[in-house]
């Protein structure tokens, strides 16, 4: 199902060209827009890009930042990557900088247009492309920690061998090292997940930071990550695109704590149409207070 949706990824890095070619497959764009400030590396991976799109009838070439910025959807990529060992947030004043030009050189948007933050740390960055793009709130959200939710849902799934789409959990708060397994509100066919057997002999903490964990893990054994953002991000697009209101936890501003980041989220056409205030023990909501206490102190440089 073709859809005549524009598609405009900045950063044509390893992630981001991942996820346009995650999105070619889907067939769900009529045209996706690739932006980066090297253009020799747009141009090679366009050529390259363009190789498959006989799979879908998705047109895929070089945008400017102004195209972009009347696109359906921007996602945006755009960043200095992490390096081995190195925390997400020590990303900020390098990403800083190269989101205020990205924003700025898109200006005036699309009224209507979709911002998906994905480059990191993508909760900072959240509040920061909220603020300079000065669009609705709604519109403008990160891909949070629904990777790590999917990280998490296979090592359930693994575990309990069954279907990954049958467990129900969420990472929640910072796409980072603060956030917390929302274990107490996690289940499979209506039973909740820590009463299976299998799940209760596990050390729940070695879990949490073998979540934690695994981007840094692929970081050392390969370089980058880029293929499972892409399957996620190409998943939050084909949502939007076809209005499915599937529940994602995202980043998004959350009232109750005061700051942005990973809720579960509603998502459709219109980006976050509403949170779902999950049910949480006193503990995680302890621990998610303590994940939004950093992330503020971080934002209040913003
Ligand atoms: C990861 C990057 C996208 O977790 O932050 O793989």
């Amino acid at each position: 199902m073709v859809q005549s949706s524009r598609i405009a990824i900045i950063g044509a890095g390893s992630v981001g060209t991942t996820i346009a070619y995650a999105i070619l497959l889907q067939k769900i764009s009529s045209e996706i827009l690739l932006v980066d400030i090297n253009q020799d590396t747009v141009r090679g991976q366009i050529l390259d890009l363009s190789d498959a799109t006989f799979v879908a009838s998705t047109q895929i070439r070089a945008g400017t930042y102004q195209e972009a910025g009347q696109c359906d959807i921007v996602i945006i990529t755009a960043g200095a990557k992490q390096r081995p060992e190195e925390t997400r947030n020590k990303l900020i004043e390098r990403n800083y900088e190269i989101l205020k030009h990205v924003i700025g050189a898109m200006k005036p948007f699309n009224q209507n247009v979709i911002l998906l933050l994905v480059a990191n740390p993508v909760d900072v960055l959240t509040f920061i492309a909220q603020k300079l793009s000065g669009l609705p709130k709604q519109q403008v959200f990160g891909s949070g920690t629904f990777l790590d939710s999917t990280r998490l849902r296979l090592k359930m799934a693994e575990t309990l061998k069954i279907a990954e789409s049958a467990v129900h959990c969420y990472v929640l708060g910072e796409h980072g090292d603060t956030q917390i397994i929302a274990w107490s509100s996690a289940h499979v066919g209506g039973k909740p997940l820590i009463d299976f057997p299998e799940i209760r002999k596990l050390d729940k903490e070695k879990v949490a930071q073998e979540i934690i964990g695994k981007a840094n893990e692929i970081i050392k054994l390969k370089g980058s990550t880029y293929f499972g953002i892409a399957g996620c991000v190409s998943s939050l697009v084909q949502c939007i695109v076809l209005n499915q209101r599937h529940i994602r936890p995202l980043s998004t501003f959350v009232e109750e704590y005061g700051c942005i980041f990973s809720m579960p989220c509603v998502l459709g056409n219109k980006g976050v149409n509403r949170i779902v205030d999950v049910y949480l023990n006193d503990e995680e909501k302890e621990k998610l207070r303590k994940s939004a206490e950093t992330l503020k102190r971080i934002c209040e440089n913003y």
